[in-house]
């Protein structure tokens, strides 16, 4: 069990386990590089921190390479216009972050030409940096004692002292586990390592915990029911809103689509026309509903969840050989083979490919 003396530290411990099974990381400087001096970039390990709040390793990748590719330095994505950034945004969903993203880097290229701060407290006061992205940026990039916590970070901390309090009251006491256990010598690397611990290791379910360098110290463990940690306050259910999507295919193989309000959920983002649901709002569901009358046909349902809905939406489909009248302020046809490269999110993406399979299809050159 836990040591009295803490000898060796349990940071030794995992550093060690690090040095071994660290993940290679596009954004990351492996330990073996940290040692000769080469520390991460700061602009990399921010992009990828703010992404990586948004979904996993595997999924973050590609994006990355893609920003990294169109805007190779921080002044760069400053410059890009915001619409370019929302498209190479879309499908990570929470587009809040995308123009947050765009609005830092115009601050850091503008206000600290290009070079990002290299304090936690000065990384917090930029647009769209919050409490987590600024530890992770201050540690990982800078070598900053910060303590970072994130929900891979809080498991593995729940589970090695056994934390009964359920998330997310028991943050705080969390936190000062995580400030207790955070060196001063690698804490670039000790973050990291906690969350490729949570992360491949110290798993939600069936965890491996005979490979784990805290199983002679994890108290979870001890108490032969690791899983059971973090305890979570009981989630209340999602409200279910519903609506219907409307997708129109010309004789041209184009699909009509438009731009949403500024303002709201998916603001400023491109979707197919749909009755007017919010998080609180109902649409009509039926085919009376659409933008212009023609042939609808059903074309089923998709399910997409929000952070605080549920959105069910039923699908119409119709070819148009008569174009209807295209609010020019809003509204185009794009040819179905482009769709890749629109800022679509995903329930959109979801809505379009319920009604013709094969869009998205980077394979397929034709409609
Ligand atoms: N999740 C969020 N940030 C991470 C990082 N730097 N390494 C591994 N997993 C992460």
């Amino acid at each position: 069990m836990l040591p009295m003396n803490d000898n060796p530290p349990l940071s030794d411990l995992l550093l060690q386990w690090y040095d071994r099974h660290h993940r290679d990381l596009p954004w990351r400087t492996s330990p073996v590089m940290a040692a000769r001096g080469l520390t991460a970039n700061p602009y990399h390990v921010w992009l990828s921190e703010v992404m990586l709040q948004q979904t996993t390793v595997q999924a973050v990748k590609p994006y990355f390479a893609k920003f990294l590719a169109a805007w190779p330095t921080v002044k760069d994505l400053a410059n890009a216009p915001v619409e370019d950034v929302m498209a190479a945004w879309a499908g990570l969903g929470y587009y809040a972050r995308a123009r947050n993203l765009r609005k830092c880097a115009e601050t850091v290229a503008r206000e600290h030409d290009g070079i990002f701060p290299d304090t936690e407290d000065a990384l917090r006061a930029l647009p769209g940096i919050g409490d987590y992205t600024a530890a992770a940026v201050a540690a990982i990039a800078f070598n900053r004692q910060a303590a970072v916590m994130d929900g891979n970070v809080e498991r593995v901390i729940s589970r090695l002292f056994a934390i009964d309090a359920p998330l997310p009251a028991s943050k705080p006491v969390m936190k000062s586990k995580v400030v207790a256990l955070t060196p001063a010598k690698r804490p670039g690397d000790f973050a990291q390592a906690m969350m490729d611990l949570g992360a491949t290791i110290c798993t939600p379910k069936r965890p491996a915990c005979a490979l784990c360098p805290f199983k002679e110290h994890c108290l979870a463990l001890a108490s032969d029911y690791p899983e059971r940690f973090p305890v979570k306050a009981l989630k209340k259910q999602k409200p279910v809103r519903v609506g219907a999507a409307f997708v129109a295919v010309n004789d041209k193989g184009e699909i009509l689509l438009r731009r949403r309000e500024e303002t709201g959920l998916l603001g400023g983002m491109t979707e197919v026309p749909t009755t007017g649901w919010t998080a609180r709002i109902d649409g009509g569901t039926g085919s009376e509903h659409a933008p212009f009358s023609a042939d609808w046909d059903a074309a089923g349902a998709i399910v997409h969840v929000f952070t605080h809905f549920e959105l069910r939406l039923s699908v119409y489909r119709a070819k148009v050989t008569v174009t209807p009248l295209v609010d020019s302020n809003n509204g185009w046809w794009e040819p179905v083979t482009n769709l890749d490269a629109q800022a679509l999110p995903t329930v959109m993406k979801k809505a379009i490919k319920q009604a013709i399979p094969f869009a998205f299809d980077t394979n397929r050159t034709s409609a």
